[in-house]
């Protein structure tokens, strides 16, 4: 079996000083199962796509099917049925008319911004509509637009210069915060195109929960300047927050969504950006200027139709409730440890956030190894692995023969919305159990 590192280069990693990942052979339900023979229980989901756990007989019938039948052709000028359904059944869902299909999540907002755009230059071929009002702890994606709407304090802080500035304001929680917020857009509409969120849960920038109310409030005060509102549901979608999409606990529907991540149940990799009715018909007499070459996959848009028929058919949304019930009772515990800031669950999301600096200063020094420094800009590092702490707190989940993936300051459970009570336990036993260790 080849498993080396000798050519591939790894995500967010630093080789001189990372483990071997590790090797999996096979995967179903909530089991990662190792080389070795060792069985994980997975507590994220595979950042967060595995929805219905591995291996899901009907997923992977589908694709099998659909594989003997037409694995894929291109998307223009060809038709063929499976992005069809899928982008009625996605409309249906979102209660936007219209379904972009691309290949990631980054990509899918690359597409948003560049609706947006084109949305006001099609009004205006004059116009100065071309930058974008995003939020602190925002985290959009790893492609150039995508990065310039993200928080660059930390994982792209590399690419600063090199992105279009765009504004970015904390998301606003009280009265005076909102005003501000209100003053920045009235100010300075003629030159923004939209406002982009994460609604409910900022994921990789720090496991951030804001309430329904602000997000639509925050909503409501972009409509009144007359902007478009992106809400990127790329982690939230799909069940993850206790309902289909965030936007839907809120009561809003955006002008443009994008969806990623669990809209094939973590089979492949698709996503969509999906737009109102009144954002596709601006584009009547034009061309909206994108088209990924992959676009309309027929494999992944017959994982995602399967993915919503296990929605129909399976409790999933119950499941998540159930999920949040029990990580509020099981992580409670966590709060009286010292290492501890905060504890925190939305949905299927629950959140440890520990406080790095306090025990820093009580170990005299990094609380993971006396060598390394704690490098403030790594802390916020999303995906990085660059954080010694954190990599030892990985290795010590590793070896409880669990699958959980620790970054910046927070200690996460994301878990398949199929996971079982016990399993679950065993994931927060685990989590207090390492964590009551760290001094
Ligand atoms: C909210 C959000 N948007 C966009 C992305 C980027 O998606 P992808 O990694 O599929 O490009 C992510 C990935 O974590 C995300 O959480």
């Amino acid at each position: 079996m080849k498993f080396d590192l000798n050519h591939t280069w790894l995500p967010y990693t630093q080789h001189n000083i990372a483990p071997m990942p590790l090797p999996v052979v096979d995967a179903y339900g909530c089991v990662l199962k190792l080389a070795d023979g060792r069985e994980l229980i997975d507590g994220i989901s595979s950042w967060w796509t595995v929805c219905h756990g591995y291996k899901h007989p009907h997923l992977v019938k589908a694709v099998q099917e659909q594989a003997s039948k037409l694995a894929h052709v291109m998307f223009a000028g060809l038709a063929h049925e499976q992005p069809y359904i899928l982008a009625e059944r996605l409309a249906k869902l979102t209660g936007l008319e219209r379904v972009f299909f691309s290949d990631s999540g980054s990509t899918a907002v690359e597409v948003a911004l560049k609706m947006a755009t084109q949305y006001w230059k099609i009004q205006n071929k004059n116009t100065r509509k071309q930058r974008f009002v995003h939020f602190t702890n925002s985290y959009h994606g790893d492609t150039m637009g995508a990065m310039s709407v993200s928080d660059n304090d930390g994982m792209h802080s590399p690419f600063v210069g090199f992105t279009p500035m765009q504004f970015m304001v904390d998301i606003p929680s009280d009265e005076i915060a909102f005003n501000e917020f209100d003053a920045l857009l009235a100010a300075e509409k003629n030159q923004i195109a939209a406002v982009i969120l994460e609604p409910l849960v900022q994921g990789a920038g720090g496991m951030k929960f804001h309430s329904p109310d602000v997000l639509a409030e925050i909503y409501r005060i972009t409509k009144k300047h007359d902007l478009l509102f992106i809400a990127d549901e790329i982690a939230t979608g799909f069940g993850r927050t206790g309902y289909m999409f965030a936007c839907a606990e809120a009561g809003i529907v955006p002008d443009i969504m994008c969806i990623g991540k669990a809209l094939t149940g973590g089979m492949m990799t698709l996503a969509a950006t999906c737009a109102s009715a009144e954002v596709f018909a601006t584009f009547n007499d034009h061309a909206f200027m994108h088209g990924p070459t992959y676009m309309g996959n027929a494999l992944a848009c017959a994982a995602a139709n399967a993915s919503l028929d296990l929605f129909e058919q399976e409790p999933r949304l119950e499941q998540v409730a159930k999920i949040e019930n029990i990580m509020q009772k099981e992580l409670a515990k966590c709060r009286a440890l010292p290492i501890v800031k905060d504890v925190r669950v939305k949905g299927a999301f629950g959140v440890v956030q520990l406080d790095l600096k306090a025990c820093h200063s009580r170990a005299g020094g990094n609380p993971g190894s006396q060598t390394q420094e704690l490098d403030p800009s790594l802390r916020w590092d999303g995906k990085s692995d660059d954080n010694s702490f954190i990599l030892s707190l990985r290795q010590k989940f590793i070896a409880e023969n669990v699958w959980l993936r620790p970054f910046g300051d927070v200690v996460y459970i994301a878990p398949p919305f199929v996971i079982e009570e016990k399993d679950l336990k065993v994931l927060t036993d685990k989590i207090y159990k390492i964590l009551s260790k760290q001094k």
